[in-house]
């Protein structure tokens, strides 16, 4: 054999046997986190189907595996349940970029006019462009301080519209909390997009007629069924047969929804283009005037009435449902209302109703809504991300197109974060009197508004609409 020859037999052989040792020394793959045994093909479904409600089946399944991950293959999908704050980090800020997409799913491509909006986008040039659009036009200090005289006149209707109930005889003055909540919030959102509180006349006791109960029905139909573990959502052949029933129940709720927002949007698109407008008043206005740099609409109009379903979907649930959890809490320990009471008196005083300006001064107010979000969020999870590709989080792997949910409860009453988790103790958000509350948690301690590129761009906007409203009922009624 010639000395070349050898020398390059040489060489590949060394080669293979490097290789083979890298091989051997490469450490095995992470497991993935712990959950129950996956039939082939279809997963857990058979179980998830037989376990209703299903988030409360994943919650304990989670306790019985002793663990604060979880994955649980259901289809083809692997659903991934968090109840770990420094796991939620990891998720949403460490690997946010890998996780900052939705599912595809039947109802949130109906709800959304397929992924025109934000909410429910995957990550992709639409959502980029509508995320910019809310968090650059819309939701920006500027545009909050221009509504601010809407929300005052909304806020001023609220204590009017319950002291009329009260003065009721025909309903012996029972006013229903919940109703009064929901209402209140879609009026101050209707009344900042369309510049109307109310798309019809509304009652005699200047409370929300049946199209605004339809609107409001329509957004809370929309969100019972967004991500609500229906079949089709792992498995989506089988869409067509609507087996939970959420294809029907969303088509129905968005067209109710739609009918008023989009006629109002239609009206108003042709105000300006009619030349019958000049100046931007509300929400809808600068959202129609955005331009690109060719100076056309940055918008087309099935955009405009895309986002303006979101900005109704994000609004109307998460402050009514703290303000109604606190209000029932503090009926529960009138020590808590006492003490809220006084806060109130002390920095408003009983001459004139609370403002928003009062809103840094009212620690223990803002605290109380605070532990309303820690205790009883409004929904088990926060809305799912989807990872991007395979991701190693806490030392398991979390394979490309995995479901992640971050468990609402999981998180806020998580025994090794929080002592007494089940007690409805405001105080321990106070730490002293210089340092303001915030219903915000970076470090999702609690999910309220989460975090990372998919966090709620609205949390300024959404923290006042709750404070107030609470606020107000506190300090209007007994
Ligand atoms: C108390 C009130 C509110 C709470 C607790 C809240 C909470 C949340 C949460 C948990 C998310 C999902 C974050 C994630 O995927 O990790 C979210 C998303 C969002 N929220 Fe809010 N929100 C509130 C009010 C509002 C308001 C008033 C608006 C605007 C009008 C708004 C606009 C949005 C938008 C546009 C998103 C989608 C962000 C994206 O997917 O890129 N929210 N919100």
């Amino acid at each position: 054999m010639e000395i070349t020859t050898f020398l390059a037999l040489l060489c590949l052989l060394s080669l293979i046997f490097f290789k083979l040792i890298s091989v051997k020394k490469r450490s095995p793959a992470p497991p993935l986190p712990p959950g129950p045994t996956a039939f082939p093909f279809v997963g857990s479904l058979p179980q998830m189907l037989t376990n209703k409600p299903v988030p409360r089946w994943i919650h304990n399944l989670m306790q019985q595996h002793n663990t604060e991950i979880a994955c649980i293959k259901l289809g083809g999908v692997h659903v991934i349940s968090v109840t770990s704050p420094e796991l939620s980090r990891e998720f949403l800020k460490k690997h946010d970029a890998f996780f900052a997409s939705r599912p595809d799913i039947l109802s949130a491509r109906l709800a959304s006019d397929g992924y025109q909006g934000v909410i429910l986008s995957p990550s992709g040039s639409q959502w980029k462009k509508m995320r910019r659009v809310m968090a650059s036009e819309v939701l920006t200090v500027g545009v909050f301080q221009r509504l601010h005289g809407k929300r005052c006149e909304e806020a001023d209707h609220l204590v009017r519209y319950v002291y009329n109930q009260w003065n009721n005889v025909d309903i012996k003055g029972v006013v229903n909390l919940r109703d009064v909540t929901q209402h209140h919030i879609a009026s101050v959102s209707r009344k900042m997009v369309f510049g109307e509180r109310f798309f019809g006349p509304g009652t005699r006791d200047e409370g929300p007629g049946i199209e605004e109960k339809e609107h409001v029905d329509g957004l809370f139909m929309i969100l019972s069924c967004l991500y609500a573990f229906g079949v089709a959502d792992f498995v989506p052949w089988l869409e067509v047969l609507d087996l939970d029933g959420h294809k029907r129940a969303v088509t129905n709720a968005i067209k109710n929804v739609r009918k008023y927002q989009d006629s109002a949007i239609d009206k108003r698109m042709e105000m300006w283009n009619l030349g019958y407008k000049s100046e931007e008043d509300d929400i809808l206005d600068i959202l129609i005037n955005l331009k690109n740099s060719e100076n056309e609409p940055l918008l087309s109009i099935r955009e405009i009435k895309a986002l303006i379903v979101d900005i109704m979907l994000a609004s109307v649930d998460n402050p009514s449902n703290a303000v109604e959890w606190a209000m029932a809490e503090m009926i529960n320990q009138p020590d808590l209302l006492a003490e809220a009471c006084k806060e109130l008196d002390s920095v408003v005083g009983k001459k004139r109703l609370v403002q928003e300006s009062d809103i840094p001064k009212l620690n223990y107010v803002k605290a109380c809504l605070k532990e309303s979000f820690r205790l009883h969020p409004l929904a088990p999870f926060n809305v799912p991300h989807i990872s991007s590709k395979d991701t190693v989080v806490g030392g398991y792997l979390i394979p490309e197109k995995s479901y992640v949910v971050l468990s609402r409860p999981g998180l806020g009453r998580n025994p090794r974060i929080w002592d007494e988790p089940l007690r409805f103790k405001p105080e321990r958000h106070i730490f002293n009197e210089q340092t303001q509350v915030g219903l915000a948690d970076h470090d999702l301690r609690i999910l309220s508004f989460s975090t990372g590129r998919r966090g709620c761009p609205g949390f300024v906007l959404g923290s006042t609409m709750t404070i107030i409203l609470l606020a107000r009922l506190i300090q209007g009624f007994s």
